[in-house]
């Protein structure tokens, strides 16, 4: 009986462990497929899709002096209801048809990791 226990408790263990870094590497992979056009793959805001015509530069997500100022809450707002929603450009599309609750969050820590910083 302990035995059993003992197994299921690492068997649990296991899989929890699996989902946790499994999420991490899928806010990676829908960042990089979602936004690193615009934003790049190292989120300094230089992606392929971004040309001369661009009015409006993607933000450099790794400046922390920037982004320190927005809370999290702001980046769930901005990701889910794009630019014109915090009265920025229209090049920031939105994402609430496109994207889960869930891969929002896992994208707002993304973003923490990106900058290295704290919202306000
Ligand atoms: C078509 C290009 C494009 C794509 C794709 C895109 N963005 Fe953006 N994003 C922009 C632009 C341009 C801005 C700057 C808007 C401004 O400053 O007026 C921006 C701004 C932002 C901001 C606001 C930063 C701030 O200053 O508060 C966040 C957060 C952000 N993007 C996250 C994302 C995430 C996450 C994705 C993917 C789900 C994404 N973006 C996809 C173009 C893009």
């Amino acid at each position: 009986m302990s035995r059993f226990l003992i197994a299921t408790a690492a068997a649990l263990g296991l899989a929890l462990g699996a989902a946790g870094s499994a999420q991490a590497a899928d806010s990676k992979q829908v960042y990089d497929f979602y936004c690193a056009q615009c934003h790049g793959t190292d989120g300094k805001g230089k992606g392929i899709n971004v040309t001369k015509d661009f009015a409006t530069d993607p933000r450099n997500l790794t400046s922390s002096s920037e982004m320190e100022k927005r809370s999290d809450e702001d980046l769930r707002g901005v990701i889910k209801d794009g630019g014109p929603s915090i009265s920025k450009s229209a090049l920031m599309p939105h994402w609430r048809s496109t994207l889960t609750a869930d891969e929002v969050e896992g994208l707002v820590k993304y973003i923490r990791k990106l900058c290295d910083c704290k919202g306000k």
